[in-house]
């Protein structure tokens, strides 16, 4: 680990863990006494579409992706309780914090997590069959509790997707910041440097940013390709704002 930077990873506590009082068990798994992580950000989060496409977007392409989504979203464990849809989003930090953390989840299959690292977080999970219109199986979605970053460039990925600086006390943030100096509104999925009607305002001067979303930000306006999509730069902004309550 970079002495300069700490090393943080990012954990969702999924729906399936919230529908079954698993929180607690998770957290004292996770608890510094056993891995000498600490807290860096935690969160409650009513996940957006948006959120949650930008999360899982290697995935995009799966056959499993609806469904991945629906789970997070958290409409399969609570489907006629859209006020229960949460996910709880925590940044721990810590030496080897990624490794240590996904060794504790186990694998992602919960059968495969019960077979052969029996104990570990994912073991308690399940896995469904995923059917098409006609009733044939076509793919499995798996239940697993948690999502544990795999590597530390998908732990910064996540983390500056999920948080912004400010939700992370400053004498504890692993990656470069930067002060906007400007206005940034967005509608429709388009970026705007002036106000539209009906357009929200994620972005004004002094607002501390992670500076590769304000590098982003500055590529987009001009029209060139950058590091993170519009989306990935946008949906923290929207946590839980009325607007984006899907
Ligand atoms: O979460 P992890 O990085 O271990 O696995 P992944 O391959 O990146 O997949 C992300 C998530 O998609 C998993 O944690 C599962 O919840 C889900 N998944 C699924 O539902 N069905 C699959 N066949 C594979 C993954
Ligand atoms: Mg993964």
């Amino acid at each position: 680990m970079d002495k300069q930077r700490p090393e943080q990873t990012l954990v969702l506590i999924k729906p399936d863990a919230l529908k079954n009082s698993l929180t607690g068990y998770v957290l004292s798994q996770l608890s510094e006494f056993h891995t000498g992580l600490r807290f860096a950000g935690l969160k409650v989060v009513h996940v957006s579409k948006m959120l949650a496409g930008e999360h899982y977007s290697e995935h995009r392409d799966k056959v499993f992706f609806p469904s991945l989504i629906d789970y997070i979203i958290g409409r399969i464990h609570y489907p006629d309780e859209p006020w229960k849809h949460r996910v709880i989003a925590i940044v721990y930090q810590g030496p080897d914090a990624t490794k240590k953390i996904r060794d504790i989840a186990g694998p992602t299959n919960p059968h495969i997590a019960r077979d052969e690292k029996p104990g570990c977080i994912r073991a308690l999970g399940t896995v469904v069959p995923i059917k098409e219109a006609g009733g044939n199986v076509i793919g499995d979605r798996m239940d697993n509790l948690i999502h544990a970053s795999a590597t530390d460039s998908e732990a910064e990925r996540e983390i500056k997707l999920w948080f912004k600086p400010n939700d992370i006390p400053p004498l504890m943030h692993a990656y470069p910041t930067e002060v906007s100096d400007t206005y940034y509104y967005f509608k429709d999925n388009k970026l705007y440097p002036n106000h539209e009607p009906g357009s929200m305002c994620f972005l004004v001067p002094g607002d501390v940013a992670w500076r590769s979303d304000l590098e982003t930000l500055r590529l987009l306006n001009q029209g060139h390709p950058a590091p993170y999509s519009l989306e990935a730069v946008v949906a923290k902004h929207l946590i839980n704002e009325k607007q984006d309550n899907q």
